[in-house]
């Protein structure tokens, strides 16, 4: 065995500094550069082995700033005689805290033996560097188990910004050098059966905790890898929540969970990190628990609260370039699948002209995400996402398929000051010649900006007494709350 907890009973038996653990390392490591960290496919046993550190809430965000060369050298020393001393990778086979206990053991022992000066303090610093560098992600691990961050963006070894309450701050984070952020990234997307290299830099993956992450490396990135982490929140957001947030009016709110209810096809539009994935994870909060729903996704974010879900995610290439599943190849395979309802996490190519078809062939109430900044450049995005896919179908026939499916376009907006918002509830009406008519039932005026710079707005109804969902509304019994929700947004809400 290669440590003195691995093997239960005979672990508070041994010494304390047993041959197998302080052996010393060979003299040469002492000098040696800063060790890299284990093997990407031994580290990924290690990390899928362990269990996410306990979140804890908002830890400073300098915490971890550059550390001298001299305690760099020294860590390097050290991890130098653990790597002699034990098997990490044997560590995957131990609880978090067990495997703590053993590495904090050998090299508490590695210390004495060195007779290494070093105040208890700094004892624990590095004892936790080492740690994080050998069960998780390096330095990445404070911020990854904090959960006020909705994203980590890493932009090579000495840049690492993250974004709280819709703010972009820089943190005083940094890796040692791009070669341990490489193998950082690497033991990330090894984890899903990738690699990232020179020959193949562009890569998504998943944490074990379900954060999205996208990697990007050298050559492609100048400056060395850079790392994007949408930050899985386990407690999603809610519409009440939204409410508190003033993203939307209680009246704008009530609208949405009618929306939500009567089976309105619904398409979620906003620009990146604006909150798309967010409301649609509110919305389908109302879907009714006896309906039969299949969600697609690639990577599985929504948190749907029915009992009859499938969830299905799309799968890149492997290392050949083979096995793809697209999100058209689900969307497509959904539909044999007897759903009552699609919900595409984020539609961005020819899978939309599979998703309207269902929409309009029965499967009412389906919704999708697409990246655009209005409910207007929505529909020209979906026309030209159709036009892509080799569809050769006129002008005129795709507007009609649009008109015939979506019901509603929802907007969500990042402003300038960092707040969400929803600015839209649009419906689609019909055609007016080649052109697509809609009406705006509910929106977002920007009045100003206060003293701080927030931005002063109110969402308010647009005076919409009958939208065009009204007949579905009364066939739910949704129509009284749908009327007072509009008359009430009309008065001016929040
Ligand atoms: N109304 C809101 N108020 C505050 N925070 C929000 C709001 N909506 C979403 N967020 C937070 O913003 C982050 C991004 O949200 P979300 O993933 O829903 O955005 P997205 O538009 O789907 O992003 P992407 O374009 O990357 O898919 C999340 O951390 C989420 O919790
Ligand atoms: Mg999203």
């Amino acid at each position: 065995m290669f440590g003195r907890r691995g093997s239960g009973a005979a672990a508070a038996a041994k010494p304390p500094t047993s041959a197998a653990s302080a052996r010393p390392a060979p003299p040469a490591a002492a000098a040696a550069p800063p060790p890299p960290p284990p093997s990407p496919a031994a580290s990924a046993q290690v990390v899928a082995a362990v269990p996410k550190p306990q979140v804890q809430e908002k830890a400073p965000a300098k915490a971890q700033g550059r550390r001298s060369e001299e305690y760099y050298a020294t860590k390097a020393q050290i991890f130098n005689a653990l790597v002699e001393s034990i098997d990490l990778s044997q560590l995957s086979k131990l609880e978090r805290d067990d495997a703590r206990d053993e590495i904090r053991d050998v090299v508490n022992d590695i210390i004495a033996l060195k007779n290494i000066a070093m105040s208890i303090s700094a004892q624990e610093e590095l004892l936790e560097d080492i740690c994080n560098d050998v069960l998780g992600y390096g330095p990445l691990e404070p911020l990854l188990a904090r959960d006020d961050i909705a994203d980590i963006m890493v932009n090579g070894a000495d840049t690492v910004y993250i974004e709280t309450s819709g703010k972009v701050e820089e943190t005083g984070v940094h890796f040692r050098d791009n070669k341990q952020l490489m193998n950082i990234c690497q033991r990330i997307v090894s984890q899903v059966g990738r690699r990232v290299d020179e020959s193949s830099p562009i890569c998504d993956a998943r944490l074990p905790d379900g954060s999205r992450v996208n990697v990007i490396a050298p050559p492609l990135s100048l400056d060395g890898p850079a790392l994007t982490i949408r930050k899985f929140k386990k407690d999603k957001l809610t519409l009440q929540q939204l409410v508190n947030f003033k993203s939307i009016s209680p009246e704008g709110a009530e609208i949405l969970e009618i929306i939500g209810r009567v089976r309105c096809n619904t398409v979620i539009s906003g620009g990146t990190g604006s909150g798309k994935t967010t409301l649609l994870n509110c919305l389908t909060r109302y879907i009714d628990t006896d309906e039969r729903i299949i969600t697609c996704e690639d990577s599985a974010e929504l948190q749907l609260q029915q009992p009859h879900v499938v969830r299905l995610e799309t799968r890149p290439p492997n290392l050949e370039g083979e096995g793809e599943i697209t999100m058209r190849d689900l969307v497509k395979n959904c539909l044999r699948m007897r759903p009552e309802r699609i919900i595409v996490g984020e539609v961005r190519g020819p899978e939309v002209f599979d998703l309207l078809q269902a929409m309009n062939t029965g499967h009412d109430g389906s919704m999708g995400t697409i990246h655009s900044n209005s409910p207007r450049e929505c529909l020209k995005r979906m026309e030209a996402m159709i036009a892509m896919g080799g569809f050769s179908l006129p002008a005129r026939t795709v507007r009609e398929i649009i008109v015939g499916s979506v019901d509603v376009i929802v907007q969500a907006a990042r402003l300038r000051d960092g707040s969400r918002r929803i600015t839209h509830i649009t419906e689609v009406v019909g055609m007016e010649g080649d052109v697509i008519t809609t009406q705006d039932l509910f929106v977002y005026d920007i009045i100003g900006e206060d003293a701080q710079g927030k931005i002063i707005g109110k969402h308010r109804a647009n005076g919409i007494g009958r939208p065009a969902f009204w007949d579905r509304a009364r066939y739910y019994g949704e129509e009284e709350r749908l009327a007072k929700a509009l008359d009430a947004a009309e008065l001016g809400g929040a």
